[in-house]
């Protein structure tokens, strides 16, 4: 091994002695070696132009121009005898249109409907050295110190850079020259993103929902070159999104009950996914998964009480209110906010007692019929009723202390009939309802009076 190398290693010194003492030589060695070459590649014209004295340096660039390796001059500046006979007349003429140059031996750019304006002015030796540069296809500079010549290198100064963009590899997305495609690219929309982010054309192309913009231009939300937050985006959620969703905008800026999952971090993004799902309006999970996915737990309000942990709730209390079992928290939530007390649709008191307005239960009544509570006797609008007297008129349709729904009924679910509930907060105390239900009718033992019953056959007489 060791003798190998040593004998390579004399061979190449060798070599090179040579090449140097080539180079030592007289013109006229230098015109017989040129005559040899020419020999082997009967191409190469008789005289050379690259001497030691003269244009020495031509050719010996990392990447050679063709014609330049081949020692061929007169393509470009046309021949001068002058200039061979006396080095000093070097009076070539400036080369015109240096484009149809270039054109004369390279095939012309396939028309496309983009030229890059570098080009315009046929002025391919902006970016390509005619002779040889220290670059692949000789160019001046290499990658993004090229384009940065001529365009403001801000465009990478953000600091999100995108990954092809910071290698200088725009040629990666933009054509040099030209393009079927505005600004010089070389695919449109996201078909240029797909081109490398395989995996995400996967789960887009395979998902039943996909954004609007996604499907359009993913540049609408993304940088290509760099931007000022994560993923190169120029704003994060909720502004982002409200960029283009301005009744979004307008309705959250106006609700004066707020959602804390839209104020908390990730906002939007806490339930939408930015791009794609398998689930209506984006979201990220069921509609149902999603709400309990935060509401497993307590919250602290702003004001120190507790929002309840409603998936402990809806797991201990087996009798599931009918949205609930169409797992649509929605229907009476707005996720967004909303101007009722607790972000619902439709107005809800917040109280035990309310002086009765049938607008008070715009909530209920936008599923169930408001006559429940309208009709002081009834034979079949409420099985709430003793005899034909409607104990839900009874008991929430009084100008002063009606009862709202919630003094007997627990919205999300509860383990007693008819969602009552087990006990309702009166001010600081649990007060029980002691409900029993019966074939035809009822009876409760609750904090407010003592034990009343109700039967809608043989109406009760209670003390
Ligand atoms: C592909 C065309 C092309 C070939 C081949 C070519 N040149 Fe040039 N050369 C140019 C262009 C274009 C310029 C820029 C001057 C101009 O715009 O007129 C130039 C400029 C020059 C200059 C001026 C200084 C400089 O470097 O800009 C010299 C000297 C020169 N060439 C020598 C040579 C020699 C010697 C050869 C042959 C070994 C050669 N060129 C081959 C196109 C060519
Ligand atoms: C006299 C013919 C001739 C002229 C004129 C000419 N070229 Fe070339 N060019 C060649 C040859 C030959 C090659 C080597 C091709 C190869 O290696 O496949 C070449 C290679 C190139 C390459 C590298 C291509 C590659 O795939 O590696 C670039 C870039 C290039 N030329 C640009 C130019 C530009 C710009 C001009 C005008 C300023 C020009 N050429 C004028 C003959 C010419
Ligand atoms: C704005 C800079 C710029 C200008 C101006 C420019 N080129 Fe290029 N050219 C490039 C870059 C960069 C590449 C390398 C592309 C790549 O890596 O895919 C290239 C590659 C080439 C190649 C070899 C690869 C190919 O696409 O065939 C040729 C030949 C070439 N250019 C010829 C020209 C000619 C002829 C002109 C003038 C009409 C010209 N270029 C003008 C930047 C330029
Ligand atoms: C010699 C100067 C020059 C060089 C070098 C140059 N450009 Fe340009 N480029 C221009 C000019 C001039 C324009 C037209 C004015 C503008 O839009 O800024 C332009 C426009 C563009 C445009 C926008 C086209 C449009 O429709 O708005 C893109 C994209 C572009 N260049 C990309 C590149 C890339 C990529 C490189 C490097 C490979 C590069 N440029 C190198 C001069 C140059
Ligand atoms: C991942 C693909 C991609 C890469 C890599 C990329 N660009 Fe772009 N570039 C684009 C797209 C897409 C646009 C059009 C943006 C738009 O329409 O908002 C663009 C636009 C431009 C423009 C037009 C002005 C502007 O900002 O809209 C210039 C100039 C430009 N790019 C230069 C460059 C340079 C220089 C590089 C390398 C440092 C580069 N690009 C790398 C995709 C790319
Ligand atoms: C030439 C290949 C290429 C193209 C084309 C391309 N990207 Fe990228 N992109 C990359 C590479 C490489 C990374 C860095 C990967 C990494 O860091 O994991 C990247 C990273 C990203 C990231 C950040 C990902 C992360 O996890 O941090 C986003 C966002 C992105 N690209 C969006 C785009 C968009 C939008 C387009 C189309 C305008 C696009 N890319 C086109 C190669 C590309
Ligand atoms: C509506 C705005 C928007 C559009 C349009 C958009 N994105 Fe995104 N993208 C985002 C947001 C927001 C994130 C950050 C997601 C997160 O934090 O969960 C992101 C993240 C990414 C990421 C990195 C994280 C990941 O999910 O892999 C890539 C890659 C990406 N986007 C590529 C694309 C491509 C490709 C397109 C076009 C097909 C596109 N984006 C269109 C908003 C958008
Ligand atoms: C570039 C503009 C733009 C941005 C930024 C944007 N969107 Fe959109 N979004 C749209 C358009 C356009 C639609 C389609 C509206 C339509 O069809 O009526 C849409 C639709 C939606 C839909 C409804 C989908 C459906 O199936 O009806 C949701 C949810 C949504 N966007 C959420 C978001 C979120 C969350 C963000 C921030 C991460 C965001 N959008 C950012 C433009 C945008
Ligand atoms: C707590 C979860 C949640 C958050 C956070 C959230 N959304 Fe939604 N969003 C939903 C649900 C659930 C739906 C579908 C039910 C509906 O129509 O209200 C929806 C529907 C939408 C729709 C389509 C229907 C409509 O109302 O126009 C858009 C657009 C939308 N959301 C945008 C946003 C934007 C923008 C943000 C951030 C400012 C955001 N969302 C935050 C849960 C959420
Ligand atoms: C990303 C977590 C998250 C998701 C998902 C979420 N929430 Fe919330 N929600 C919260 C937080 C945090 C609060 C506490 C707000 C506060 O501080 O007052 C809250 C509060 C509430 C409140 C009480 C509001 C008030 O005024 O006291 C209701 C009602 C509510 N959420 C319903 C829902 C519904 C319905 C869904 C599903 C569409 C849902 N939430 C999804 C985080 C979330
Ligand atoms: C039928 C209408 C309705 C449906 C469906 C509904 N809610 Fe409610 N929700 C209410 C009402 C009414 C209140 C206020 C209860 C009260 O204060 O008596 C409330 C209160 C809340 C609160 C605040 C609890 C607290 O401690 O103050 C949260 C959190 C909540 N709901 C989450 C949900 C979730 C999650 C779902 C779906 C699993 C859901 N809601 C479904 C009507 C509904
Ligand atoms: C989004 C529609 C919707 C809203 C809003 C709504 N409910 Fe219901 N409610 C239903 C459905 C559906 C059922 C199941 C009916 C069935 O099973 O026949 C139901 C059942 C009930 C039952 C039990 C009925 C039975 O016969 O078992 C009570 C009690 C009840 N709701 C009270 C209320 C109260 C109080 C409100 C207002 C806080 C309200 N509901 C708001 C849809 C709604
Ligand atoms: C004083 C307690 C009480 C109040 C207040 C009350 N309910 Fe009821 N409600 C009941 C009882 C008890 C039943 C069960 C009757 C039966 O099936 O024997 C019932 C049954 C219902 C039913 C099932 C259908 C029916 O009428 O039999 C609905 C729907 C209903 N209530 C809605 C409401 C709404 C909406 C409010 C508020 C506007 C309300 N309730 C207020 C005690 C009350």
């Amino acid at each position: 091994m060791r003798n190998k190398s040593t004998v390579l290693l004399l061979i190449f010194t060798i070599a090179a002695l040579i090449a140097f003492g080539l180079s030592e030589k007289p013109i006229s060695a230098q015109q017989k070696s040129a005559e040899t070459e020419q020999q082997k590649a009967p191409a190469v014209p008789k005289e050379t132009c690259i001497t030691a004295q003269c244009h020495a340096q031509m050719g010996k660039d990392k990447f050679v121009h063709g014609p330049v390796a081949a020692s061929q001059c007169a393509p470009c500046h046309g021949e001068s005898p002058k200039h061979k006979d006396d080095p000093k007349n070097n009076k070539f003429g400036v080369i015109k249109k240096i484009s149809d140059k270039c054109f004369s031996c390279h095939e012309k750019f396939k028309p496309k409907k983009f030229t890059h304006t570098a080009l315009e002015n046929n002025e391919c030796t902006e970016c390509h050295s005619p002779h040889g540069s220290a670059f692949k296809f000789q160019l001046k500079a290499k990658g993004g110190d090229l384009c940065f010549q001529c365009h403001d290198e801000a465009i990478v100064g953000k600091p999100f850079v995108h990954g092809p963009a910071a290698v200088g590899g725009c040629v990666a997305c933009h054509d040099p020259h030209t393009a079927d495609y505005a600004k010089n690219l070389k695919a449109e929309g996201p078909a240029l993103c797909f081109n490398c982010h395989t995996d995400k054309a996967e789960t887009i192309h395979s998902s039943q929902f996909v954004h609007k913009p996604v499907s359009e231009n993913c540049v609408s939300c993304h940088n290509p070159h760099s931007a000022s937050k994560q993923f190169m985006l120029e704003s994060s959620s909720p502004a982002l999104c409200l960029n283009c969703h301005k009744d979004k905008k307008d309705q959250l800026a106006s609700v004066t009950v707020k959602h804390g999952a839209l104020e908390i971090e990730r906002s939007c993004l806490n339930c939408h996914d930015a791009h794609n799902s398998n689930i209506a309006k984006n979201l990220t999970k069921e509609p149902m998964d999603l709400c309990l996915g935060c509401h497993d737990r307590e919250y602290k309000r702003a004001d120190g009480k507790m929002v309840t942990n409603v998936k402990k709730w809806l797991t201990e209390n087996t009798d599931h209110h009918g949205p609930i079992k169409q797992k649509d928290c929605s229907g009476c939530h707005n996720p967004h906010g909303s101007n009722n007390f607790r972000i619902l649709r439709n107005f809800y008191p917040s109280t035990f007692y309310e002086s009765f307005a049938v607008e008070n239960y715009n909530l209920c009544f936008s599923c169930h019929e408001k006559t429940l509570v309208l009709n002081p006797e009834t034979t079949k609008l409420t099985n709430f009723r003793n005899g034909n007297t409607n104990l839900h008129f009874v008991h929430v349709n009084k100008a002063i202390k009606g009862r709202t729904c919630r003094a007997c009924h627990e919205t999300h679910a509860s383990n007693f009939p008819k969602h009552i509930r087990e006990a309702v907060p009166f001010g600081g105390w649990d007060l029980p309802l002691n409900y029993q239900k019966t074939g035809t009718g009822g009876s409760c033992t609750p904090g407010c009076h003592k034990i009343k019953k109700y039967d809608r056959e043989k109406k009760e007489i209670n003390g």
